[in-house]
């Protein structure tokens, strides 16, 4: 048991309490960050005049020692150590003596934390917004390709009106804009520095809490000390942006399930994006697809676990806070696989035009079109819904669609149909007549993803 605090104490510990309260085997995930904090506050404390600079440059080279060593795998971290702050420490002191005792001055495990948790999650977010990005880049190129692959649109799971498969995908480019768009607003609400704040009542110490900061690489230092030291509000934050990600990644795969089925055939999936069953040999199953949509659950999961955890803590730091962490680096895990699978698998998968534009066509997804071209010829609307009633009632018995209708058949139930009515009801007018911004016509498409074109060119510039 390597403990920082034994002074105080007459007993060992008890070795469950120990490994109960031991948080090495999840900290270790931020062992680089917390080497980087330690060595800004370093810097800061020799800036300041609370060490030497000798002290400094022997503890600075210890740690990248450390650092080197643990990257290369020649130092192993162990749980002998309670976690990844002992860890550092304790190695520090065994290599450069004394000084590495300096280091902690000024400062406590509680800033320490928040710091290290800040650091990482910091940096996740930056890599959450890549995979996000990547996902947008695939859906765009999708969108200019599909402008004119028609399919149905549903409500109710039942067909309705035709679209295009580009303004299918184009209403996941828009969630998946605004879940970037979320990652940008947390990663700037959080983006300050907590170190500095000691236990909880800042220290001492004249530190220069701007240095560390800016060291840092944050746009300044957290304006409290007690909010400091426990404040998780961002990794609440991230985790709802996260499960935000989820439900849009989960409701797509359903979708992409219903679309490979047999009964569907709209897509195909690769096969290095399928798996087998092992008694079917018929069976090529969507697993990328269902488990995107399982492991929704697990990163909900962690949203509730943390926002229960901390809902009755009083301020400021309590242990109770240690448990930040486990689940929220699993569910950063499993957002950053699912967002990698799923646009690969969107983007290897074959979409069966042919197939699309068939069950648009045969679901009288044109009814509505129907209607308005009574309308237009000067039919109110209700008369209109009810002539168009018939017209789906007599196509069903017969089993064939409003287009393969002979003219007589329609002039039978309105003397109001003409020639004309094969025209306005087939796909391609239905789609192009839906012109405003933000429908399926192919002007408005164009438009929309142009716009995005630029959206994108802004984040890929980083502005
Ligand atoms: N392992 C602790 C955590 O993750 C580090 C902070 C410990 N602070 C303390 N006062 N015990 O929260």
């Amino acid at each position: 048991m390597a403990q920082l605090w034994g002074g105080r104490f007459t007993k060992e510990t008890d070795q469950l309490v120990y490994n109960f309260n031991a948080s090495i085997s999840f900290d270790q995930k931020f062992y680089r960050e917390d080497m980087e904090g330690s060595m800004a506050h370093v810097k800061m404390l020799a800036a300041s005049g609370i060490i030497t600079e000798e002290e400094r440059d022997k503890i600075l080279k210890g740690i990248e020692g450390i650092l080197a060593d643990v990257e290369s795998g020649e130092l192993e971290i162990s749980s002998e150590y309670e976690d990844i702050h002992s860890f550092v420490e304790a190695n520090l002191i065994e290599r450069i003596g004394d000084a590495g005792k300096k280091l902690h001055t000024g400062r406590s495990r509680n800033d320490q934390v928040a710091l290290d948790m800040k650091l990482y999650t910091r940096k996740e977010i930056v890599n959450l917004k890549g995979l996000v990005k990547d996902l947008l880049l695939v859906l765009q190129n999708l969108m200019k390709e599909h402008v004119d692959t028609f399919m149905p649109g549903f409500t109710h799971l039942q067909k309705a009106q035709p679209i295009t498969l580009a303004h299918h995908f184009g209403a996941y480019m828009e969630m998946f804009k605004r879940d970037y768009g979320r990652l940008c607003d947390i990663y700037d609400r959080m983006n300050y520095c907590p170190l500095g704040s000691g236990a909880l009542a800042g220290t001492t110490y004249p530190l220069d809490r701007n240095m560390t900061a800016e060291l840092l690489g944050f746009k300044g230092p957290t304006l409290n000390s007690m909010d400091s030291v426990s404040d998780r509000d961002y990794v609440i934050e991230l985790l709802g942006a996260m499960s935000t990600i989820m439900m849009h990644l989960s409701r797509f795969s359903e979708e992409i399930i219903i679309w490979n089925s047999n009964e569907y055939r709209f897509v195909e999936l690769d096969d290095a994006y399928s798996t087998g069953s092992s008694i079917m040999p018929q069976k090529k199953n969507p697993d990328i697809a269902e488990l995107v949509r399982g492991k929704t659950g697990r990163v909900y999961g962690a949203l509730m676990q943390i926002l229960t955890t901390m809902k009755g803590i009083p301020l400021a730091y309590n242990k109770d806070m240690q448990e930040d962490k486990e689940f929220t680096f699993d569910a950063i895990d499993t957002v950053k696989g699912c967002l990698a699978l799923f646009t690969g698998m969107i983007k290897t998968m074959t979409v069966n035009k042919d197939v699309m534009e068939c069950s648009a066509k045969n679901g009288f997804t044109n009814a509505t079109d129907a209607a308005d071209y009574l309308v237009n010829h000067g039919v109110p609307f209700r008369d209109a819904h009810g002539i168009v009633g018939q017209l789906v009632l007599y196509c069903i018995e017969k089993r064939i669609s409003l287009d393969d209708m002979t003219i007589e058949e329609y002039k039978r139930i309105s003397p109001v149909f003409e020639e004309d009515i094969y025209d306005a009801i087939s796909l391609k007018t239905c789609v192009e007549k839906r012109e405003t911004i933000g429908a399926p016509g192919r002007a408005s498409m164009e438009q929309v993803i142009a716009m995005n074109e630029e959206w994108l060119d802004h984040i890929e510039r980083g502005v």
